[in-house]
């Protein structure tokens, strides 16, 4: 695979759109610091130097949602932050990484859809992890959400730490390690209260179960709902 280490780029998931164009084998893009850091949803993710900024270009072979490989990248990241930090990591629905009730890891997914062959030509899968503290601390509007894994910075850590993610990553994707039981075991949302939007409107149920999609269940006076994207809040996190 080809890997590309670079000091600074915009985004390491446009770097990876751009190069798809004319690479068909997969890439690693690793960068020291972003510019235009993207997260989900249109917003932005903060990215100076001191996290880790990776994407994968990958030409899956099966028919493989976007969706599942988010899934399998955050057990992916979990289980390699506590081989590396020592420290136990929850998944948030979709694809939010907590430690310590912070949010230390957000993943982005994006797919180019093939219509010649009725599949996804290639997926990008970004990860960005909080590794040392940002020298100031987080900008004021994500400071209560955001955590890192360090307070301080000390050499190795992020390497180690992207070995391991890609290799629990592999051993997922590559290898078909099962991974939705720990998907499921690793959530910080089943049972509790939380609120969703559905067409532009604000709803609250309980987060009763993941189906093995990767699709969030929840349950109101209304009935089911069954979400298989989409942000929620957990009511009543004091985190
Ligand atoms: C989110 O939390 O909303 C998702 C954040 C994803 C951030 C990573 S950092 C590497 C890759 N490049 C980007 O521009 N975004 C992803």
């Amino acid at each position: 695979m080809t890997e590309y280490r670079l000091k600074e780029t915009d985004s390491t998931n446009e770097y990876a759109k751009r190069i798809a164009k004319t690479q068909t084998e997969d890439a690693l893009i690793i960068a020291e610091k972003q510019t235009a850091g993207k997260g989900r949803m249109g917003r932005t993710f903060h990215s100076e130097n001191g996290g880790i900024y990776m994407s994968l270009l990958l030409h899956p072979e099966k028919n493989e949602n976007p969706i599942n490989i988010t899934a399998m990248a955050a057990v992916a990241v979990a289980r390699a932050i506590e081989n590396t930090a020592e420290r136990k990591a929850y998944i948030k629905w979709v694809n939010d990484i907590f430690v310590f009730g912070k949010k230390v890891c957000g993943i982005l997914c994006e797919g180019a859809y093939g219509t010649e062959k009725n599949t996804f030509s290639y997926v990008v899968l970004g990860i960005g992890v909080n590794v040392f503290m940002p020298k100031g601390g987080f900008p004021e509007d994500i400071k209560d959400v955001a955590g890192a894994l360090y307070e301080t910075e000390t050499a190795g850590v992020k390497e180690r730490l992207i070995k391991e993610i890609l290799c629990e990553f592999f051993a997922i994707y590559k290898n078909g390690r099962e991974y939705m039981p720990e998907y499921k075991s690793r959530s910080n949302i089943l049972g509790k209260e939380i609120k969703y939007t559905q067409n532009g409107k604000e709803f609250s149920g309980v987060a009763k179960d993941i189906t093995d999609q990767g699709c969030l269940v929840i349950e109101n006076e209304s009935g089911k709902t069954i979400k298989n994207s989409g942000e929620i809040k957990i009511v009543n996190n004091f985190n």
